[in-house]
């Protein structure tokens, strides 16, 4: 009896210290501290993002019940500023015979779905897809009278089905001209964005389709059309139809005219919202304050290797949200990106910051894990500038621009320890651009295993994920040929957002 009591104890210590391991302190290895991830397990597309009552929700991809790809279910936290996020239980649950797939969340404040109860809060309505493995997707919604916490499916699914086996993601928002609803979806073969219309989030017709355009090399998933401030023109938009042809992402920019989008860009160039390797699925916030941009969030992973990534307890993270605009170039259209204002809350008063201009290589020993660079250099010609970040004996990540290519590069073929064949392949990425008069501004922001470099206050993106070893602190700032002239410097580690 004794020994069976004893066997006991000891499975129940052991399962608790098996549970205990498996909750996340946010101090692992890798483990960013001012982006989101989840506490544990698996995460991918942001899901969802809807703004109610002065809170940030973000939805998400999630397995609540492992570290890799499966049972997917929407997880969700909250935020006040987009920063400091608090973790709630998994709001949509994997059901028996579907998945929760990827999709989105509005406020219906005119209850034109009539699912609001006297005297309550307007509902929150999601609509995502639901994934019958290998047979059909099909289009759902889910309700919240409670603003966000409990959620009940409509008894009505599935509310759009083509009976098709590829159909999903949609993202919905109030066209107001048009007073209606408006989805957008992916037909993720067909390498096609369609646009349904409803009164009532329950009967869809079927509008436009869009594309195949762009890059049209994967799959097409994760459409998103919004409105976008035109910059220095208040009061202008355009619309942007940003998507992801896996594993990366592209947008548009046009217009809508209440039935189909006509995209204003040349065909043959393909525009990136990210040019890294790591920015996925990115969609915007619904139902923003109109003094707002709108604001993006991104997974930062790639599917050639996301279920691989060495990370425990969690695998996944999501971007810096960004505050969207859109610019006249003279190469036509483009998006402007940048990071949400309170990302500054974080950086620590006790920084470095350097006026005088000097061409001379600058090091920081122990940069730390979690900081914010901005250096502004004017580049001489012929001359290749660079930084290394993340800096060891043997390990490096490295983002310059080289002026013979005409490219701003990162390169992260020496980064660290995660061996990976799809990894390594894709350790090199680039953006071709020219400067003018030499003048090259970058923001990186690097935490822990993640580096997102701002070029030019937002004219470019990239986003990559590095695995360095414990050790590898230094930040170095040179050129080849110590000819360019740094302009300016500053740095400042970046507290934790999770303390
Ligand atoms: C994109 C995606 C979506 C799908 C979801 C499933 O990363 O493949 O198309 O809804 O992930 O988790």
């Amino acid at each position: 009896m004794k020994k069976v009591f004893l066997a006991i104890l000891l499975a129940t210590s052991i399962l608790q210290a098996v549970a205990q391991q498996n909750i996340g302190t946010y101090e692992e290895p890798w483990r960013p501290k001012f982006h989101f991830t989840p506490e544990k397990n698996w995460i991918n597309d942001p899901n969802g993002l809807v703004y109610m009552d002065s809170t940030y929700h973000l939805f998400y991809q999630h397995n609540p019940f492992g570290n890799h790809w499966g049972h997917m279910s929407w997880g969700h936290a909250i935020s006040k500023d987009l920063v400091h996020w608090k973790q709630l239980p998994v709001a949509i649950p994997e059901q028996k015979d579907f998945m929760i797939f990827s999709g989105c969340a509005v406020v219906d404040v005119q209850n034109t779905t009539g699912f609001a109860k006297p005297g309550g809060p307007p509902p929150i309505v999601a609509i995502f897809t639901a994934h019958r493995e290998g047979k059909n997707q099909s289009q759902y919604l889910s309700f919240s009278l409670d603003k966000g916490l409990t959620w009940t499916f409509f008894e009505g699914n599935p509310v759009l089905d083509l009976h098709k086996k590829d159909f999903r993601d949609p993202q919905v928002s109030w066209y107001a001209p048009g007073g209606f609803w408006l989805m957008t979806v992916s037909q993720p073969l067909e390498k096609q964005v369609s646009f349904f219309r409803s009164k009532d989030l329950k009967d869809w017709t079927h509008l436009s389709n869009f594309g195949p355009a762009g890059d049209t090399t994967g799959i097409w998933e994760c459409p998103g059309l919004f409105k976008v401030p035109v910059e220095g023109k208040t009061g202008t938009y355009k619309y942007v139809l940003m998507q992801s042809p896996s594993p990366y992402m592209q947008y548009f920019i046009g217009e809508f005219d209440g039935n189909s989008f006509r995209s204003e860009n040349e065909n043959a160039t393909v525009l990136r919202p990210d040019h890294g390797p790591d920015y996925y699925a990115a969609i915007t916030y619904e139902n923003l304050p109109r003094d707002m941009n709108p604001v993006s969030i991104g997974w930062i992973n790639n599917w050639n290797y996301a279920n691989d990534i060495p990370t425990t307890p969690w695998k996944g993270s999501m971007s810096i949200p960004r505050a969207l605009m859109v610019r006249y170039t003279d190469k036509g259209w483009r998006l402007i990106q940048k990071p949400v204002d309170a990302i500054a809350a974080l950086e620590e008063e006790k920084g470095v910051e350097m006026k005088e201009p000097g061409n001379f290589p600058y090091s920081i020993p122990m940069a730390g894990k979690s900081w914010h660079l901005t250096v502004k250099w004017t580049v001489a010609d012929s001359d290749q500038v660079q930084i290394q970040l993340a800096k060891g004996h043997e390990q490096e990540t490295r983002v310059g621009y080289d002026t013979k290519q005409k490219e701003l590069f990162l390169d992260r073929s020496h980064s660290g320890s995660f061996i990976h064949p799809a990894f390594q392949k894709l350790s090199r990425y680039s953006i071709p651009m020219s400067l003018n008069h030499g003048d090259l501004k970058l923001d990186i922001y690097f935490d822990q295993s993640i580096v997102e470099v701002f070029v030019n206050d937002g004219e470019y993106v990239l986003t990559a994920q590095v695995f360095p070893d414990e050790k590898e602190e230094e930040l170095r700032i040179s050129s080849q040929l110590s000819r360019s002239r740094v302009q300016y410097i500053r740095f400042s580690n970046l507290r934790s957002a999770w303390k």
